[in-house]
């Protein structure tokens, strides 16, 4: 069945916003092959001024008129959402669910009808084409599906599939990465400051050397151990500043947040009524 939309979000948000925004960059997709839906009436103005495309409140209607749906809701709605859609899904559609934690079997078990899954987990660089998106497939979905929810991805960015085992370690790497760098480039732009240098020059330096440096990793193909010995003269500067790193933990305490982030997305699904955890003010 021809259907209007080549592609509906579910929740145009951050990350939907990104996907949307990278994909009519890329120029494969135009405003009028997209249609949206979000939470509040007042969102439909803000999708229209940032994005251009028509949204609603409506998300059976918005999932009915599309081939392809991405549900970028919080993984908290999902089920509502899910369960308000299934009647107007078919199985010649593709769901794609970009929810942390929520898995392919839970949309499907709720969608029933057989209808095809892919679970993605892409990042929000995707808005400038440059995100990372891991992959997975569900019980239902073919190779067609596959290439479709990959050629989809890959207009944003990187992609790679994966077993779905792996997905909250994608999660907690790769779509929350992004926040780990910010805070290693503003750090790094500090120093700069530190030094004398004024900000805006420092924060190019720092992140433009945070760009050559992951180019360097991935078009080398070079262990990063390798490639920081390069950098590294016997007695030279660099060394001092990577001692000073190793006594304040850099490593491990990398390590340690990707693997809490990871835990805190196994567990994301089933805190829909969790009440936000108190944080305890030091300010009297
Ligand atoms: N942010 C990231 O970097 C990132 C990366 C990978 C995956 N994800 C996943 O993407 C999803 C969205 O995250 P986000 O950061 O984009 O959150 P967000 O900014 O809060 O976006 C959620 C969107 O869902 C809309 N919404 C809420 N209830 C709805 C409903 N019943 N029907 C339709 N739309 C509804 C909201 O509408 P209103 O704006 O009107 O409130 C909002 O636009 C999450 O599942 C998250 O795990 C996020």
């Amino acid at each position: 069945m021809a259907r209007k939309y080549k592609l509906a979000v579910i929740g145009v948000g951050k990350l939907g916003e990104a996907l949307i925004a990278g994909l009519l960059r890329k120029g494969n997709l135009t405003a009028s092959n997209i249609s949206g839906s979000v939470g509040q009436e007042k969102s439909i103005e803000r999708v229209r001024e940032r994005l251009g495309i028509e949204s609603s409140l409506d998300n059976r209607e918005v999932a009915r008129n599309a081939e392809v749906i991405i549900l970028a809701v919080k993984p908290q709605n999902m089920d509502r959402v899910l369960q308000e859609i299934a009647d107007d899904l078919e199985p010649d559609q593709l769901v794609i669910s970009v929810a942390a934690s929520v898995t392919t079997k839970f949309v499907q078990d709720r969608l029933t009808k057989n209808i095809p899954v892919v679970r993605a987990m892409p990042n929000t660089p995707s808005v400038i084409n440059a995100g990372m998106t891991g992959l997975c497939m569900g019980l239902y979905a073919n190779q067609s599906h596959k290439n479709e929810a990959e050629s989809i991805f890959k207009c944003v960015g990187e992609t790679v599939f994966v077993d779905e085992s792996l997905m909250d370690g994608v999660t907690a790497l790769s779509a929350s990465g992004p926040a780990y760098l910010y805070v290693v480039i503003e750090s790094l732009a500090e120093a700069g400051v530190k030094l004398g240098i004024p900000r805006e020059t420092s924060t190019l330096l720092a992140s433009q050397t945070m760009l050559g440096a992951a180019r360097m990793v991935l078009e080398s193909n070079a262990h990063p151990a390798l490639l920081k010995d390069m950098v590294t003269t016997p007695a030279g500067c660099t060394i001092d500043g990577l001692l000073e790193l190793e006594e304040g933990k850099l490593r491990v305490t990398l390590i340690k947040a990707v693997v809490k982030a990871a835990e805190r997305a196994r567990e994301l699904v089933n805190t829909q009524n969790a009440a936000p955890v108190k944080v305890k003010s030091t300010l009297s």
